[in-house]
């Protein structure tokens, strides 16, 4: 803190200072309101983006790769930050030559930091990958419908910050005595008398890395990693199919003996929770059933309803628009009818989404109709359609064709319908 302060003062004395570097917010892409999270999440997007092992055709590649390294290790130190916001550029390098701590790493090492692997990876002989990692995570209809950017957790190995991966309170790696570094032992081994034969050994002093230290980190007990949770953000985009795998390259469990493996996230539909967090807007959608592009719906009528007509139904769709559904007085439906109603069901997934390129499509909604009976009638009720079916038996005899109300002569005469009503 009073290096801040001498820091400060002298910085007060110099007049504007022309920045001619580029800008560590401009290079991660941020503003100035970054949070801490945003700015490694930064750089992890971009340091793997501009690696040299990814871009060996790309001579370009290796500056931006320090730039971004640069670039985070002053915003990620919360004074070296307020250092670079207040003075800038000029105000790092006075910072730097009165020793302040920060800063100065190799990039490769503190990509390292990250992602493992000694700060390359790819093609890199006897380098070695860890294993993929796979999380699933439930997403409920209404995200899949609608699309959005959430974010999940689950429980990642990472390189400990604390001793920046070496296991060491005080950071310093030595070269175990032991095996000097080699990892091995030979050990002489007497067979019988006059053979010896000699055996190597993993050293038993550094457990075979040929490197010791003085005193553990507290922070992961020496064992270099830690699990801790950690969010990933996830963007669902409209009409992912239930099932569908994202993979965060590079995002698996890290460790400074391998590079990190992919995280691989899948997508899968989770059942609609009553009210509460899944349906805040209480949208009748919630409770779709869905098949690829297309969406199931159950949809209850009285009796009077399909036999009558005149009816109206409005279901709240995923997004809130409402979907008419009705007969007008006369239209009949049967029990089990499906309607189809186009255009409404998911949205179909297209890795261009909604754009100038591209309008979405939508897939089909099918309606169910199930007519309910009632299990009692109203005896005044039930006298009175006892009368009224009694007087068109009568009238038309009982036969079941004549017997179900229909007219005699279809309007629209259709062969299919007739063998149906023949059954
Ligand atoms: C559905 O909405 C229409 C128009 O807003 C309205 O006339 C009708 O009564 C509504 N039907 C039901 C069952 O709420
Ligand atoms: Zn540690
Ligand atoms: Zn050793």
């Amino acid at each position: 803190m009073r290096l801040l302060k001498t820091i400060l003062l002298s910085l007060l004395t110099l007049a504007q200072i022309a920045l001619c570097a580029e800008d560590y917010y401009k290079v991660l892409g941020l503003d100035k309101q970054a949070s801490e999270r945003q700015i490694k999440s930064a750089y992890r997007q971009l340091s793997k983006k501009y690696h040299p092992d990814k871009n060996p055709n790309d001579p370009t590649a290796h500056d931006k790769f320090v730039l971004v390294a640069e670039a985070y290790e002053a915003l990620s130190d919360a004074e070296s930050r307020q250092i670079y916001d207040q003075y800038g550029h000029e105000g790092l390098k006075q910072r730097k030559q009165q020793g302040g701590s920060g800063g100065g790493h190799d990039p490769f090492d503190l990509f390292s930091r990250f992602f493992g692997g000694g700060g390359h990876y790819g093609n890199q002989p006897g380098q070695r990958r860890g294993h993929n990692v796979e999380v699933k995570v439930p997403i409920s209809l209404r995200d899949f419908y609608n699309g959005r950017t959430t974010e999940f957790q689950w429980n990642k190995q990472e390189i400990c910050e604390a001793c920046e991966g070496t296991g060491a309170a005080d950071r310093v790696v030595h070269t175990c005595q032991t095996c000097g570094g080699r990892g091995v032992r030979t050990v002489r081994q007497q067979l019988a008398p006059g053979m010896v034969t000699q055996v190597q050994m993993q050293c038993d002093a550094c457990g075979g890395r040929g490197k010791s230290i003085k005193h553990r980190c507290s922070a992961c007990g020496g064992e270099r990693v830690v699990r801790k949770p950690t969010l990933v953000s996830l963007t669902v985009q409209r009409g992912m199919a239930d099932g569908s795998r994202v993979a965060y390259e590079n995002e698996a469990d890290a460790s400074p003996d391998y590079v990190a493996g992919d995280l691989i996230v899948t997508l899968f539909e989770k059942e609609p929770g009553l009210e509460g967090e899944d349906n805040p807007d209480k949208v009748d959608g919630v409770f779709f059933r869905r098949k690829g592009d297309d969406l199931f719906w159950r949809e209850i009528l009285s009796l009077r309803e399909a036999l009558m007509g005149d009816w109206t139904r409005n279901i709240t769709h995923l997004d809130g628009h409402v979907v008419r559904l009705g007969r007008k007085r006369g239209q009949v439906v049967q029990p089990g009818h499906v309607e189809t109603v186009a255009g409404e069901g998911m949205p179909k997934w297209d890795e261009d989404g909604d754009s100038v390129y591209h309008k979405t499509e939508f897939g089909n909604l099918f309606v169910e109709y199930t007519v309910v009976l009632p299990d009692q009638m109203d005896s005044g009720m039930e006298k009175e359609l006892w009368a009224l079916f009694q007087k068109w038996r009568a009238k038309k005899g009982v036969d079941l064709h004549k017997d179900s109300g229909r007219p005699e002569k279809p309007v629209i005469h259709d062969e299919h319908e007739h063998e149906h009503e023949e059954l």
